[in-house]
């Protein structure tokens, strides 16, 4: 092979990335697992058992794919913009509430800022970050998982520009209160509140966009609407970012089969909320069983997910291992303060029950 010395082409700060950790799919789990795929429980992606509305499913099987999609995204921001009350020109949709991640990054960070991240949180804004070019300050949340404005204060200097923040966080399950939403608008920082989870508890700050153009909402379709294969989540800000974000990102980054499904959910979103209300009651029960075993600590969750402490890092890995040698998969975490934890997502109540059957042996 003609040697033209390629691996130094690439650009310095992305020839060794610290890349993100995705799940895997459910035939790798199976074969892992080595039993058949239709057998695994999978509650490692937050996704949604119940999986799409049918008219989702059935507005994708007649979706015209030779055409390109709409780049300004007209139908799905009025939609979104129905559904949540939102100014269509404040909307912005994504491949996932991910790519969105990604182009606020593109949109803000220059080589050498910084951006702040409330550890622990979900990952892909430092991983997205690194990818731009940027560094990650991580501000250690207190000992209940809230963020500490004092720490916050203490490491914002001129180069830190974005600060993200998860709520509910994912993994911990607790929210940011408005007050603290507020402070953090007031340092003039752009500021990211993830809100992924919003349809499990009904919280949101999305009515102080029209007041700070610093804001910025994401939502998602994957985990509410179970849509999570398909790609598809939305920002809410102020139309001037919005603007900014269109003139950037991939043309025809939505694709037809996620517009289609995203327009059939939003009419379907009573049936969908049905299903959400089944998911946050499964995730009491789950939290009620949890709080019944010894040597397992469930924390409190608005999210459609539970953070499981367990009493060393040992003992964690011993629990994740054994879970999924039976064909259950949570989501394990390889930073040190989650080292003692895994993540479950809430299933179905058969999921639920094999997941907490199996628990109690593995304790026992
Ligand atoms: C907090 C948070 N934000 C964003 C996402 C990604 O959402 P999407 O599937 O829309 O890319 C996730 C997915 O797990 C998440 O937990």
């Amino acid at each position: 092979m003609a040697q033209s010395n390629i691996e130094q082409k690439i650009r310095g700060h992305l020839a060794n990335v610290q890349t993100y950790t995705p799940v895997e799919p459910p035939e790798l789990l199976a074969q892992k697992a080595g039993i058949p795929e239709s057998e695994i429980i999978k509650l490692n992606g937050n996704e949604n058992p119940y999986g799409p509305s049918p008219a989702a499913t059935e507005a994708v099987s007649k979706v015209p794919f030779h055409i390109y999609p709409d780049p300004r995204q007209r139908k799905i921001r009025q939609a979104l913009s129905d559904y949540t009350g939102a100014d269509a020109e404040s909307i912005i949709a994504g491949a996932g509430a991910d790519e969105l991640i990604d182009l606020l990054f593109r949109l803000f960070i220059e080589p050498g800022d910084r951006i702040l991240d409330f550890e622990p949180t979900f990952a892909m804004y430092a991983f997205s970050a690194r990818v731009a070019g940027g560094s990650v300050q991580l501000v250690q949340r207190d000992e209940l998982f809230n963020i500490d404005m004092d720490a916050l204060r203490d490491s914002v200097d001129d180069k830190t520009k974005i600060v993200f923040v998860s709520s509910p966080n994912n993994p911990t399950g607790n929210l940011i209160n408005k007050q603290t939403v507020e402070e953090l608008l007031d340092t003039g920082l752009v500021v990211v509140i993830d809100e992924a989870y919003y349809e499990f508890c009904n919280q949101t700050v999305a009515n102080l966009v029209p007041n700070y153009d610093n804001l910025v909402v994401l939502r998602t379709m994957s985990k509410w609407a179970g849509l999570a294969g398909l790609r598809v989540g939305y920002g809410i800000m102020n139309p001037g970012l919005v603007n900014h974000i269109v003139d950037i990102k991939s043309p025809y980054n939505v694709n037809v089969a996620a517009e289609a499904a995203l327009l059939a959910s939003l009419e379907d979103a009573p049936a969908l909320l049905d299903n959400v209300a089944k998911i946050v009651s499964e995730r009491d029960r789950l939290q009620a069983a949890l709080e019944e075993m010894a040597g397992i600590t469930p924390w409190p969750s608005e999210g459609n997910f539970i953070l499981c402490q367990l009493a060393n890092p040992e003992e964690a890995s011993r629990v994740y291992e054994n879970l999924a040698s039976r064909g259950i998969f949570v989501r394990n975490f390889g930073s040190e303060r989650l080292q003692d934890t895994f993540r479950v997502a809430i299933g179905t109540p058969d999921q639920t029950d094999a997941f907490t059957a199996a628990l109690g042996e593995i304790l026992k």
